[in-house]
C-alpha cells in the first residue's frame, strides 16, 4: 500500500531480489521525523522517549503490548487541518481511525467536527460532550435504533447511503417530530490507487449511490420530496491511504457536475460538499504524504474552479480525515521474545503481541518500519521480520526490516504510525488481552483506554 523502493542489499541476497524491502538504512538507530511522531527522540544513552518520557519507564509501568499516543502531536494536527481548511470549511475527524472519550475532548478543543460510524461511536462522542450539531452519522447499514438516537440527539448530519435509508430516516424523523440535515453519500466512480478493500468510490461495492447510471440524481428526487429531510449536500469519499490528488480532482469534478443537474433541475443550490477522508500517512521512509495546507488548497482550488465553471456558488466543504490526524502520533511498544535465526533467509523476531492489536499488515499486506528503542546498538543490518504470538503464520506485524543483528529477548521495539486503525480494530484472537492506550505528554504518561484483563474477558462469556 505504501511506496517502497526496492534496492538490494549485501546480506540475503537470494531473499532480496524478491525485493519487498529497502535496502538497509544507513543509520539503524535514527527515528525518521516523518514516520514517528513529533516529540519522539533518544536520550543521551540511546532511549527513545515520547513526549519526554523514556520508553523503559513507560514499559515498566504500563507493559507491553501498549500504544502510546503523543497528545502534542495530535492536538498539532487537529490545528494544522483546522488552520488550513479556515473558517469557511469543516474538518470531521473520522472516528474509526480511533476514538476515545479523551480524542473527543481534544477534537472538541481544536475546533473539529466529528464523523462516527455506529452507535458505540455516537455513544463515545456523546459522552465525552461533544456537541450533537457537529457529529455527522455514517454507514451503509445503520440501524434503526442507531438512526433513532441519532435524530433525537439532533446530530448536525445523516450521510444517506442507500434508497431504503432515506425512507427509513425519513421515516424516522416524522414520528419523531423532526427535521433532519441529510447528505447523499454519492459513489463517483474513481478508481483510488490503494488496496482494493479500502477504495470506496467505484462502482462496485457496497457503499453509496451510483452517480453514473442516474441513480444519485433519482436519490436526490426521493430526498426533496421527503418532509423529514433537509437536503443539504453530497457526500463523496473515495478510500484510504491515498496520496495522489487526481482521484480528489475527479471526485470534485463529479460531485460539482451533480450539484448543476440539481440547480437546473429543481433550482436549488445545495450548500455543502464533503470529499470524504483517505488521505496517506507515512509509515516508511518511503512515504511522503502531503501537508494539510497542501490539500487544503487543492481541494480548495478544484471545488472553486468546478463551481465558477459550472456557473454555481462556492458551497461549503467539508473532509474527514482520520488517518492523516491520528496515524502518526502513536506507536506500539513490543517486547522482543524470541528471535529465530534462518540462515540465508531471514530472522524472525517474535513480539508479545501481534495481529490482535495490529490486524493492517495480515489485512492488507501494509509496510510498517520498526526500531530497536530501548537501547542503540552497533551491530550489523539484519534481514528480520517481526511477528506477533498468535497461532498463524500470517500473524506479520511488520513483514521486512533491518534491525541489529545483536537483537536479543527483553529488547524493546517499537512499530510507528500505528495511530490509526489497530487498535480500533484490535481483537480478542486467541483470547488477547488488547493493549492500553497511554496518552503522553510534556512529562505526563494517562492511561485514555486501560488494558484489558481477565476479568473483562470471563465477564462476557456467561457460561
Ligand atoms: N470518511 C468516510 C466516509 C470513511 O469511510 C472513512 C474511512 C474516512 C472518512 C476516513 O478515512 P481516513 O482519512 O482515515 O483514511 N481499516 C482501513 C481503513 C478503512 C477506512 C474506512 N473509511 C485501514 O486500516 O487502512
Amino acid at each position: 500500500m505504501s511506496r517502497s523502493a526496492h534496492p538490494a542489499g549485501p546480506r540475503h541476497a537470494d531473499v532480496m531480489s524478491e525485493g519487498h524491502y529497502s535496502a538497509p538504512p544507513t543509520d539503524l538507530n535514527a527515528l525518521d521525523p516523518n514516520v514517528w511522531s513529533r516529540t519522539v527522540t533518544r536520550d543521551a544513552e540511546g532511549v527513545a522517549q515520547v513526549g519526554g518520557l523514556d520508553v523503559l519507564k513507560l514499559a515498566e509501568e504500563f507493559g507491553t503490548p501498549a500504544y502510546f499516543l503523543d497528545e502534542a502531536d495530535f492536538r498539532a494536527r487537529c490545528r494544522a487541518w483546522r488552520d488550513a481548511f479556515g473558517e469557511d470549511a469543516d474538518v470531521f475527524y473520522a472516528g474509526k481511525a480511533f476514538l476515545s472519550r479523551a480524542v473527543v475532548r481534544w477534537l472538541y478543543e481544536e475546533g473539529l467536527n466529528l464523523d462516527v460510524c455506529s452507535a458505540g461511536e455516537l455513544a463515545t462522542a456523546l459522552d465525552a460532550g461533544m456537541p450533537a450539531e457537529r457529529i455527522a452519522l455514517h454507514g451503509n447499514n445503520k440501524s434503526t435504533a442507531e438512526i433513532e438516537r441519532a435524530i433525537r440527539e439532533g446530530v448536525g448530519r445523516i450521510v444517506l447511503d442507500s434508497f431504503q435509508e432515506i425512507v427509513r430516516v425519513a421515516h424516522i424523523a416524522d414520528r419523531l417530530g423532526k427535521r433532519q440535515r441529510v447528505q447523499i453519500r454519492v459513489t463517483v466512480g474513481v478508481e483510488a490507487h490503494t488496496h482494493e478493500f479500502i477504495a470506496t468510490a467505484h462502482e462496485d461495492q457496497k457503499f453509496g449511490i451510483g452517480l453514473a447510471d442516474g441513480q444519485a440524481a433519482e436519490a436526490v428526487r426521493r430526498v426533496l420530496k421527503l418532509d423529514g429531510l433537509e437536503l443539504v449536500g453530497i457526500h463523496s469519499h473515495i478510500g484510504s491511504q491515498i496520496f495522489d490528488m487526481a482521484g480528489f480532482e475527479v471526485s470534485a469534478h463529479r460531485v460539482v457536475q451533480l450539484l448543476t443537474e440539481v440547480r437546473d433541475e429543481h433550482g436549488i443550490e445545495l450548500p455543502e460538499i464533503d470529499l470524504g477522508g483517505g488521505l496517506g500517512i507515512a509509515y516508511t521512509s518511503d512515504d511522503d504524504p502531503s501537508e494539510p495546507h497542501e490539500i487544503a488548497k487543492a481541494l480548495g482550488d478544484i471545488v472553486t474552479r468546478e463551481c465558477r465553471l459550472a456557473g454555481l456558488s462556492v458551497p461549503r466543504l467539508s473532509v474527514e480525515p482520520g488517518r492523516a490526524i491520528v496515524g502518526p502520533t502513536a506507536f506500539t511498544l513490543y517486547e522482543v521474545g524470541t528471535v529465530k535465526h534462518l540462515e540465508g533467509l531471514r530472522t524472525y523476531v517474535s513480539v508479545d503481541g501481534g495481529m490482535s492489536d495490529n490486524i493492517r499488515t495480515a489485512l492488507y499486506d501494509a509496510d510498517y518500519s520498526v526500531a530497536l528503542v530501548s537501547r542503540t546498538s552497533d551491530a550489523e543490518p539484519m534481514l528480520s521480520r517481526v511477528v506477533g504470538k498468535h497461532c498463524e503464520s500470517g500473524d506479520i506485524v511488520v513483514k521486512d526490516a533491518f534491525l541489529p543483528a545483536d537483537l536479543a529477548p527483553g529488547d524493546l521495539l517499537a512499530v510507528p504510525a500505528t495511530g490509526a486503525y489497530c487498535r480500533s480494530m484490535a481483537s480478542n484472537y486467541n483470547h488477547a488481552l488488547r493493549p492500553p492506550v497511554v496518552a503522553v505528554d510534556s512529562g505526563e504518561a494517562r492511561v485514555i483506554v486501560r488494558r484489558e484483563t481477565e476479568e473483562d474477558l470471563l465477564r462476557l462469556d456467561v457460561g
